[in-house]
């Protein structure tokens, strides 16, 4: 699909690769952007920054109510959209220990908002017979990425989710794509390594960290295309290669990694036990 005179709803827009997102649809000729946030005020000030075909707005994508009515909202103003990018995103950090709000977050952000925004977008876009769902994933979601198990859980789970929606829709005109970077220097990262997140240091030592720039110019290269598999940094083409074909193998060289954290201090804190049945 080319960006020319179209209209795509951006959720997360407010920084990081939403923001990106938003710059690269404005120079290939977007007709409009809608920024979708949390955090509605930063997505107003992205939104200045791209241009008056730029809107910011306040959406908590976990609600299903809220996203309902921006699409509403967005097709009574626009006339239709032509592209949902579903990139809001979070990471809690952490392995089984990550408490049941952290697990419930990940699984409402990363995977239940796509799923919200599918359900709205899909009437319109199957009845005109086109439209384009981008749902930012991670390399997280075809690989593991260590240290972080509810993002490795839930990524995988949307990468699942874009891909049953294709094999579904892609026949009736609908087309999506799972974005998939690895390392990609935005708050998500650098909040991560504030934190002492062993993922985010190890993504951030790999040496493998691309500007959100660049996962937007290779987003719009992988649309023009429509493929269903975006992935900035082409290494992970070939980790999920040698992943596939040999998954013992695979993870026992993820297994070095982690016996070399743990050697390093990096020892992830034992998992509590279940709390009582009531
Ligand atoms: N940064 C990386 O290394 C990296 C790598 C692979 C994939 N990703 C994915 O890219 C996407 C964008 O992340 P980013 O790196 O730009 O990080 P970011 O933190 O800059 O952006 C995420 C945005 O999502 C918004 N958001 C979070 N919860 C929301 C909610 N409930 N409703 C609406 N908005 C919400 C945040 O306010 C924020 O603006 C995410 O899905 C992330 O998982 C990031």
């Amino acid at each position: 699909m080319n960006l020319t005179g179209r209209v795509a709803v951006i959720t997360g827009g407010a920084g990081g690769i939403g923001a990106a997102l938003a710059r690269r649809f404005a120079a290939e000729g977007a007709a409009a952007l809608i920024l979708a946030d949390l955090d509605g005020g930063a997505a107003e000030a992205v939104a200045a920054t791209v241009g008056p075909l730029a809107s910011g707005v306040a959406v908590d994508v976990t609600d299903e109510e809220q996203v309902r009515a921006l699409v509403a909202e967005t097709e009574r103003r626009y006339g239709q959209i032509d592209v949902f990018c579903a990139n809001a995103g979070v990471s809690t950090g952490g392995g089984v220990e990550v408490d049941n709000a952290g697990w419930d977050r990940a699984w409402q952000v990363n995977v239940l908002s796509h799923v919200y925004a599918a359900r709205a977008v899909l009437p319109a876009m199957l009845a005109r017979g086109s439209g384009y769902l981008l749902h930012t994933c991670s390399a997280a979601g075809v690989l593991t990425a260590v240290g972080d198990a509810p993002y490795t859980t839930t990524k995988h789970a949307a990468v699942g989710f874009a891909e049953w929606l294709s094999v579904t829709y892609r026949d009736q005109g609908l087309r999506v794509s799972a974005l998939c970077p690895q390392g990609v220097d935005t708050p998500m990262l650098a909040t991560g390594l504030a934190a002492g997140h062993l993922g985010a240091q190890v993504i951030a030592a790999s040496g493998a960290v691309l500007s959100p720039d660049e996962v937007a110019a290779a987003a719009v290269a992988g649309m023009a295309e429509e493929r269903f598999l975006i992935l900035p940094h082409p290494e992970v083409a070939d980790y999920a290669r040698r992943r596939a074909e040999d998954p013992d193998g695979w993870q026992s060289g993820l297994r070095k990694l982690v016996r070399r954290l743990r050697a390093a201090g990096h020892e992830p804190p034992p998992p509590s036990p279940p709390p009582p049945s009531p």
